[in-house]
């Protein structure tokens, strides 16, 4: 496993530990527990950062392995699977090269990670590998607005200031898309807005789940 291609932002490390809290409280919680709902066996959870999830997962998951690269978010994800009450092994690794079997789980999550991964095509040709046919991809992740002028100010962002301050986050990429040209089958795909905090409007965010043939 190579961490070549991970770029680390501690200090949006730093941040993501303080401000996600609020997040949550303001409807975050209920839109994982919304992602999780019903999943079984084997699971590989993609950038789980500080574990916000693991709290959220069914008692029909027998295992989580949490890939997370940067160092600050993964100590935080291993204090989190100490106290989840499902098995959490938090583990160092990329999307581009996850440290995982072909075909080794039942399903992966990914959550508010597939915006900041260097190569999202690359990415989700990694979940798809390491998911057993028949299994599933649930994913909440935020995405490009459809409208203007929140399409174009998305793009303006993340082409200039946005991805350096936010930990490589891209606010311009269409995921739903994205996830499809990957060769999984949408199943579900809700498209709502939410404000993680002030003074971030609501942007436009995408939950479901995909199935891979
Ligand atoms: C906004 S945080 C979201 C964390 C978590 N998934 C959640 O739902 O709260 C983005 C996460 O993506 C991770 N990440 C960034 N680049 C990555 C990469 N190349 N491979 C895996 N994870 C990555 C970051 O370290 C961070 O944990």
């Amino acid at each position: 496993m190579s961490d070549a291609t991970f770029k680390a932002h501690p200090f949006f490390a730093r941040m993501y530990l303080r401000m996600s809290p609020n997040a949550e409280e303001r409807g975050q919680a209920e839109y994982r527990a919304e992602m999780l709902a019903g999943l079984t066996g084997r699971v590989l959870e993609l950038g789980a950062g500080n574990g916000l999830n693991f709290g959220h997962y069914p008692s029909t998951v027998t295992e989580v392995v949490a890939v997370e690269p940067e160092p600050t978010l993964r100590a935080a994800g291993q204090e989190a699977a100490a106290n989840a009450r499902i098995p959490v092994k938090v583990v160092e690794g990329v999307a581009d090269g996850l440290p995982a079997a072909d075909g080794e789980f039942d399903a992966a999550v990914a959550s508010l990670v597939l915006c900041s991964v260097p190569d999202q095509a690359t990415a989700l040709a990694e979940l798809k590998r390491v998911i057993r046919p028949g299994g599933e991809l649930r994913f909440y992740e935020h995405v490009k607005p459809t409208k203007q002028p929140g399409a174009a100010l998305a793009t303006f962002a993340e082409k200039t200031f946005w991805p350096p301050i936010a930990g490589g986050c891209h606010p311009a990429r269409k995921t739903g898309e994205a996830i499809e040209a990957a060769g999984f089958e949408m199943e579900a795909c809700r498209r709502f807005g939410f404000s993680p905090g002030t003074p971030v409007p609501p942007i436009p965010h995408i939950i479901g789940r995909a199935r891979r043939p």
